[in-house]
């Protein structure tokens, strides 16, 4: 088998470079180990960024997103029982939009089928070789057969436990945190319009949606924590203290989803090794308070794309040359950004009583200081693809 672009990994990341590549006529074969179902149906993160819905716009991927997706103008912090909105359209005449993951993933699998894009589902054994000048990827399909794709780049899309990142010695930047968010998905209308992030005594709170029928929400627990051992009215009863304000009530419903994720800030250097481009978490991750996970992965495929055409088309190179600086400039931005998030709306364990005065002046500031409202604002709704600060 031959193709120009070898994708490993179908979540956002390969999926919209594999529909990148095919608007400027590059094929690609997309190779991912689990079904279309599970990937259809992994609940992840669902806030994207301006820049992302206007690529998403441009590339044909937006019908479904501009009927169903939630627009917001701004986000809630919640401290000392009082409530503040940073009101992103005043602030820097933007907005976000609450649109789950899933629902892109969705999206971009049946734009690219449509189109005869062809995906791999629930290949095993992938390996990736000749990666100085004429990369293989051998893969088993679906089908127990063993096969061998040739082609003249590979981009490594396959998360944070793929393969890719191992087919070199990349330095390593890492740092867990010593806490994890329970999540739930629960079947209660959104009582709030918004987002709220809550800084309060027991730990993080985070109110969120999916629709109009469906609550998202989060609370900071312990690292190891095991979901099972919150039942659903501990869950309602600590959400329901933590998120509490003036005037707002917590509609609560039929959890039909609980799990926990991990916090780590993570980023792999360079982020290209010979003919291997790393995107998305196959090269960094962000713990999840600044909402900046899948926007990361497609601001990285974007500029990817732009760098492959021209290298593919002509062999001109400054593109290729240099997608992992302009990328990493972009991924320390917004590491540096989730990482000021979580640690001004988390409780240390320790519970450092200057740590916490510090993170009370933090927040009044944030919300008091129209220069620093614009700066959370300014980042949260995302920076422009491409060259960053
Ligand atoms: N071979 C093929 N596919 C693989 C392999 C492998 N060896 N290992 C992992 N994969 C697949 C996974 O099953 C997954 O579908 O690669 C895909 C990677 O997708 P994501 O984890 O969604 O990563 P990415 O596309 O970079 O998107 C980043 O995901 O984790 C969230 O918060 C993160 O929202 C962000 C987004
Ligand atoms: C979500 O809706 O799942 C969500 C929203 C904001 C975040 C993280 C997750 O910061």
């Amino acid at each position: 088998m031959r193709t120009q672009v070898g994708i490993v990994g179908a979540g956002p990341a390969g999926l919209l470079l594999s529909h990148l590549l095919a608007r400027s006529g590059v094929d690609s074969v997309v190779l991912e180990a689990r079904s279309r179902t599970y990937v259809e149906r992994r609940v992840r993160a669902g806030v994207l960024e301006h820049p992302t819905v206007e690529l998403l716009r441009e590339v044909g991927l937006a019908d479904r997103l501009d009927r169903e997706g939630m627009r917001h103008e701004g986000i809630s912090l919640r401290f000392d029982g009082g409530d503040h909105r940073i009101d992103f359209a005043d602030l820097v005449g933007r907005g976000i939009t609450v649109y789950g993951q899933q629902e892109v993933v969705k999206d971009l699998i049946a734009a690219r089928l449509d189109d005869g894009g062809d995906i791999r589902f629930e290949v095993s054994e992938v390996t990736i070789d000749g990666l100085a000048d004429s990369p293989v990827i051998g893969f088993t399909g679906a089908d127990g057969r063993r096969e061998e794709l040739h082609c003249d780049v590979v981009a490594g899309c396959d998360g944070f436990h793929g393969i890719s990142r191992g087919a070199f010695v990349p330095e390593v930047f890492d740092r867990q945190y010593p806490f994890a968010w329970l999540g739930i998905l629960a079947k209660a209308a959104p009582t709030h319009h918004e987002l709220v992030y809550a800084n309060h005594p027991n730990g993080f709170a985070l109110y969120s949606m999916r629709g109009p029928e469906i609550t998202r929400l989060y609370l900071q627990v312990p690292p190891d924590t095991d979901a099972g051992t919150w039942s659903d009215t501990q869950i309602w009863d600590e959400l329901g203290s933590r998120l509490a304000a003036e005037g707002f009530t917590l509609n609560e419903g039929p959890v039909i989803e609980k799990g926990v994720t991990g916090m780590r800030s993570f980023v792999a250097e360079p982020m290209r090794h010979g003919r291997l481009f790393l995107a998305g978490d196959a090269a960094h991750i962000v713990p999840p308070t600044g909402a900046k996970g899948m926007n990361l992965a497609i601001a990285d495929v974007h500029v990817l794309a732009e760098a492959l055409v021209p290298f593919l088309r002509h062999g001109d190179e400054s593109g290729i040359d240099a997608y992992s600086d302009t990328c990493l400039r972009r991924v320390w931005r917004a590491e540096h950004f989730s990482w000021w998030m979580t640690s001004m709306l988390h409780v240390a364990p320790d519970d450092d009583p200057i740590a916490r005065r510090l993170q009370l002046s933090q927040l009044r500031y944030t919300v008091a200081s129209r220069a620093a409202a614009t700066s959370l604002a300014e980042n949260y709704v995302g920076l422009p693809h491409g060259v960053s600060p």
